[in-house]
């Protein structure tokens, strides 16, 4: 792979100042964005009175543990624009996600933080190692999405010839990126995988394509992945993450460079961990619940927001600011089979360890009597079949999900391109038991 490294004196100052420099500079525009928050959304001012809290008693960092949480559901109550900090006609832009339920999650940008959002990405891309000039695919979705405009003005930002191709069209995607010399691509790790295959149906060597960087995010994937999609495009694969109530991708990225978790761009978003049971802040180091407050919105301000990700803050390394640990799934995603807790990422590793089998699986879960019972759907890999028939390599996946996850599963094995597809998130859970 081609060395991507950017060159320090590229870099941002900040994402290489003193600790020092930037917990000076986090207290100054955490003072800010309480006291913005609290000034101009009622939501927030009942919220910290009702705390007993007020911005003015922000002393220290730290002091941010007696403000209160915000969670989704405030968010849904305050439906569409209570949340907003500045009047209606300074909100330049819109995003929403679509809640699976009820309404969506409605969120504004004015154009100055259009403009930082861009910053963010821009900081993210360099660190994945795209530069100017560099041709960029985007194939994340464009729509109230976040992750199709804030990776397009990311790019623009930092100088590149920006692709706007979305999700979908899947054999036009692999001819716009021969065409077109593409060599960064900016897409979801389970659409990529369909790119992947669309590439060898069209007898394409996939290793000979324009791409030097891919960077994935909007779900949880792991280094297994990262290695199977390193190998197979002989390009560098990176983390960013990101969410619409905090601003979009490009909260937190990998470096190229090291690619040892996502640092966390702290001069615009202050990240806690907390104990998902009590609240209580966590130390570094130990894995909680991801909680982020905005440093710099301002049509948007969002304070100790609960992202439902679980991670654990890391110290800096390629730069000063700290690092979250790869995502290894939301709260929501946890299963809990016969007592055991299980995440997809989990059942994503063995997936990569068995031969024989795609990368692609779903995971199923019913009911029979009182018993949970989860069936993972995989396919066969593309290609001709090794000595291995299909229904050993499922019998070697089943085997390996019980002995390193420590649970048993189902497994039902389909051809070829058997499992579904998405073209953004993936679907990694369909629930079919029963509702209590
Ligand atoms: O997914 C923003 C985004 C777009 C990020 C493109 C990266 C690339 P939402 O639709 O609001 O925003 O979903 C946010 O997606 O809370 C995580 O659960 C998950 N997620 C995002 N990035 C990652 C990642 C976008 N790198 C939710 N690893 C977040 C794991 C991720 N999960």
């Amino acid at each position: 792979m081609e060395d991507r490294t950017p060159r320090r004196e590229d870099l941002d100052p900040i994402e290489i100042a003193s600790r020092d420099e930037i917990a000076a500079l986090q207290l100054e525009r955490l003072r800010w964005s309480l006291r913005h928050a609290y000034d101009n959304v009622p939501f927030y001012r009942a919220s910290f009175d009702a705390a007993g809290v007020h911005p003015d008693e922000l002393q220290d960092l730290s002091d941010l543990s007696k403000f209160p949480f915000t969670v989704k559901q405030d968010l849904r109550d305050n439906y569409p624009f209570g949340m907003f900090a500045v009047p209606r006609d300074k909100v330049a832009r819109i995003h929403a996600s679509s809640g699976t339920t009820g309404k969506p999650t409605v969120v504004g940008y004015t154009a100055r933080d259009i403009d930082t959002w861009a910053t963010c990405v821009a900081r993210s891309m360099r660190a994945s190692g795209t530069r100017p000039g560099d041709v960029v695919h985007v194939a994340y979705g464009y729509g109230l999405f976040t992750g199709g405009l804030g990776a397009h003005y990311g790019a623009e930002k930092l100088g590149c010839t920006v692709v706007p191709v979305s999700g979908g069209m899947t054999p036009r995607q692999v001819q716009l990126i021969e065409d077109f010399g593409a060599s960064t691509i900016m897409v979801t790790p389970s659409y990529a995988l369909s790119i992947l295959d669309e590439y060898r149906e069209q007898g394409l060597d996939p290793r000979e394509s324009p791409l030097k960087v891919g960077i994935f995010g909007a779900e949880p994937w792991t280094n297994a992945m990262r290695a199977e999609i390193e190998q197979a495009f002989d390009m560098h694969a990176v983390d960013i993450y990101g969410l619409s109530e905090v601003i979009g991708p490009g909260v937190a990225n990998e470096c190229v460079e090291t690619k040892d978790g996502l640092h966390i761009w702290e001069d615009h978003f202050y990240p806690e961990v907390i104990d998902v049971v009590t609240g209580q802040v966590l130390p570094d180091g130990e894995k909680g619940e991801l909680v982020f407050t905005s440093l710099t919105k301002e049509a948007f301000p969002i304070i100790r927001y609960r992202t439902r990700d679980l991670t654990r803050l890391l110290p800096g390394t390629a730069r000063s600011m700290r690092r979250m640990e790869k995502i290894t799934g939301r709260s929501d995603d946890m299963m809990i089979l016969r007592g055991v807790n299980v995440f997809p990422t989990q059942i994503e590793e063995q997936l990569m360890a068995t031969a024989g089998l795609g990368p692609h699986f779903q995971i199923e879960l019913t009911r029979e009597g009182r018993m949970d019972v989860m069936t993972v759907h995989v396919e066969a890999a593309q290609g001709p079949m090794g000595t291995d028939s299909l229904e050993q390599a499922a019998e070697s996946l089943k085997r390996r999900i019980k002995e390193r996850v420590g649970v048993s599963v189902e497994i039902a094995a389909h051809g070829s391109g058997g499992v579904p597809r998405s073209q953004g998130k993936a679907v990694r859970i369909v629930d079919k038991r029963p509702k209590v």
